[in-house]
């Protein structure tokens, strides 16, 4: 039954992000731009949620969700979703789950997944910190991706990157043992920062033999921010971290 007051017809316990309701967190990592809406997207979301989202009212069952038993990996803030395909589509032996709250660009991600016959991703429209606190339990990711991360560069709102020692705590517990977390900034300032917390997990390890940054792996793709940063000049800064 469509409700009328629920986005696309989707039960309002199973969505949160933009539409959602201020009032589990005060201080949000993303800003609530609603963002325009093609009418294939907004079609996306009416007709394909249902295949490709998953419920926040519900723990996380990868053998649910995704037919099979199979390495889950994370990514968290997948903009438009072109890196989540593209992951999902060289590594098919893998289930992919992609937490973002913008609706545009989860519209963007499930006409990609259509397009390519992906079955291997699935999509919580929430607040990741929720997501993983929430509905995924402990020692249970292969890994975590956060690919350009909001940079938040004014210093009066450092107070809203996602990446904190908090953040790091909740990432390390959700990993397996041998999981990874990998990160990528094209803010230099926010990678010193991440390095510095990461470095200061107890539970994670540094994959790079420096202790600091490491290079690109082929499996992360090109996103639209690297492509803008790479044209602007700036560097991007890659951090790859084990769970013990
Ligand atoms: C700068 S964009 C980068 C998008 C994409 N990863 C890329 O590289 O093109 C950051 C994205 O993270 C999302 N985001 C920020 N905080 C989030 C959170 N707590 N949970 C889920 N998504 C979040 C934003 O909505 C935004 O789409």
């Amino acid at each position: 039954m469509i409700h009328k007051n629920e986005p696309f017809g989707i039960p309002k316990e199973t969505i949160a992000g933009d539409t959602a309701p201020l009032n589990r967190r005060s201080i949000r990592s993303y800003s609530l731009r609603q963002g325009r809406l093609t009418s294939a997207q907004s079609k996306a979301l009416e007709t394909l949620w249902p295949e490709f989202g998953l419920d926040l009212s519900q723990p996380f069952n990868a053998l649910d969700a995704f037919g099979r038993e199979a390495p889950v990996v994370a990514e968290i803030g997948f903009g438009n979703g072109d890196a989540l395909a593209q992951m999902a589509s060289s590594a098919p032996d893998r289930n992919f789950l992609g937490i973002e709250v913008h609706r545009p660009g989860i519209g963007h991600l499930l006409l990609q997944l259509k397009a390519h016959n992906l079955n291997n991703v699935r999509i919580y429209w929430a607040d990741a910190t929720e997501v993983l606190a929430q509905n995924v339990a402990d020692s249970s990711l292969a890994g975590i991706c956060l690919f350009f991360p909001d940079p938040w560069p004014k210093k009066r709102h450092h107070k809203r990157r996602l990446v904190n020692p908090d953040f790091i705590e909740l990432v390390a517990r959700k990993l397996k043992s041998g999981g990874f977390f990998h990160a990528a900034t094209d803010w230099e300032d926010y990678a010193q920062s991440m390095l510095n917390i990461l470095q200061h997990c107890p539970e994670l390890e540094n994959k790079s033999k420096e202790n600091a940054y490491a290079p690109r792996p082929s499996y992360r793709p090109l996103t639209k921010f690297e492509s803008r940063g790479q044209r602007l000049g700036h560097g991007v800064w890659d951090l790859i971290f084990n769970r013990r």
